[in-house]
């Protein structure tokens, strides 16, 4: 654990405000607690060793998806709805390969969170691709929208651009391919709402800093590299109040048109 630790806050503190100053914040006020989860979980042995537990103390083995996830929960909640943590992203309701992608992401340091970088350090692709497909089946409601201390100019510039772009910078609008009520598209683009505004802000500036990648073309480090921190700010914050809608299933793979080339989307 201490080691985890000492990795990530120095390299915090020489940031600055450099792109990756958003992301940083985030994290280091953030590590405590799912640094404690993870000492919980590892001690538990997420899967197997207390699956092993509950049969030494002659219990009925419980070999569901729902008590094989149990070590995410703490994290992400039991169906996957997230919880109050701003960092914590929900899971349900995305589709399976966007999941799925970012599991194996994760266990090849594409995306860098040590907690999650160890959970999937020794699951098969298989297994992954199970815990995907529960947590996309699963539909828990979703958290009352965020009210955002923004000023109402940072909130219109961030619905600017997430319904239409900015072509005189050549960002496209986030809802051609998140789709227009943001519930993303199968099989890999997820949606965006439901998620808290320093989660979003965290993930894009991951994205223009280099410390998450998607397969190639990452469309989303392009899009990323476009926006200033203000337009991070605006974004993040202006999707984090809006309303789920009604039917938050994500559109048909190919309905939507792309306006850039996604590696992890076939089209
Ligand atoms: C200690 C807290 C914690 C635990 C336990 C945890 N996660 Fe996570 N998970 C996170 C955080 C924080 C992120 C976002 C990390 C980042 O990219 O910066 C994340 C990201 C994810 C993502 C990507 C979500 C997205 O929208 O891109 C998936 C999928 C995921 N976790 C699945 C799991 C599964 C499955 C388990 C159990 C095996 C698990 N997590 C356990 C904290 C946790
Ligand atoms: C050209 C299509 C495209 C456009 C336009 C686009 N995205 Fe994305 N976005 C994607 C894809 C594909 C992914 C999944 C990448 C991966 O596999 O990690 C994604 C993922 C994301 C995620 C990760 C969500 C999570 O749960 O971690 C965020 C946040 C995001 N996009 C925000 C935005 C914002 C904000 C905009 C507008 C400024 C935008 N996107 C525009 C294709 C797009």
């Amino acid at each position: 654990m201490a080691v985890v630790f000492a990795t990530f806050a120095p390299s915090c503190k020489k940031l600055g405000r450099s792109p990756s100053f958003m992301e940083c914040r985030v994290f280091s006020r953030r590590i405590f607690r799912p640094l404690l989860a993870l000492a919980l979980i590892s001690s538990a042995g997420v899967f197997g060793a207390s699956q092993a537990q509950a049969q030494t103390a002659n219990q009925p083995a419980t070999d569901s998806m729902a008590a094989r996830v149990q070590g995410c929960t703490a994290c992400h909640g039991v169906h996957g709805e997230g919880t109050d943590n701003d960092y914590f992203p929900r899971l349900a309701g995305k589709p399976t390969d966007y999941l799925y992608n970012q599991l194996q992401n994760f266990r090849e340091g594409w995306r860098k969170y040590p907690p999650m970088n160890y959970l999937a350090t020794y699951l098969s692709d298989e297994y992954l691709h199970q815990i995907a497909t529960y947590f996309s089946e699963q539909r828990p409601p979703y958290p009352q929208p965020a009210k955002s201390n923004q000023s109402a100019s940072t909130l219109a510039r961030g619905q600017q651009i997430v319904l239409n772009g900015d072509p005189s910078k050549n960002i496209p609008a986030c809802a051609a391919c998140h789709g227009k009520d943001l519930t993303g598209m199968q099989p890999a683009i997820p949606d965006l709402v439901g998620l808290h505004s320093d989660y979003i802000s965290a993930q894009v500036g991951a994205w223009k800093s280099g410390t998450r990648h998607a397969k190639a073309p990452d469309c989303m480090h392009e899009i990323a590299s476009r926006l200033t921190d203000d337009d991070v700010t605006a974004v993040a914050a202006w999707l984090s109040t809006q309303q789920a809608p009604a039917n938050p299933v994500p559109a048909p793979a190919g309905s939507l048109k792309m306006p850039l080339t996604c590696g992890s989307e076939p089209q």
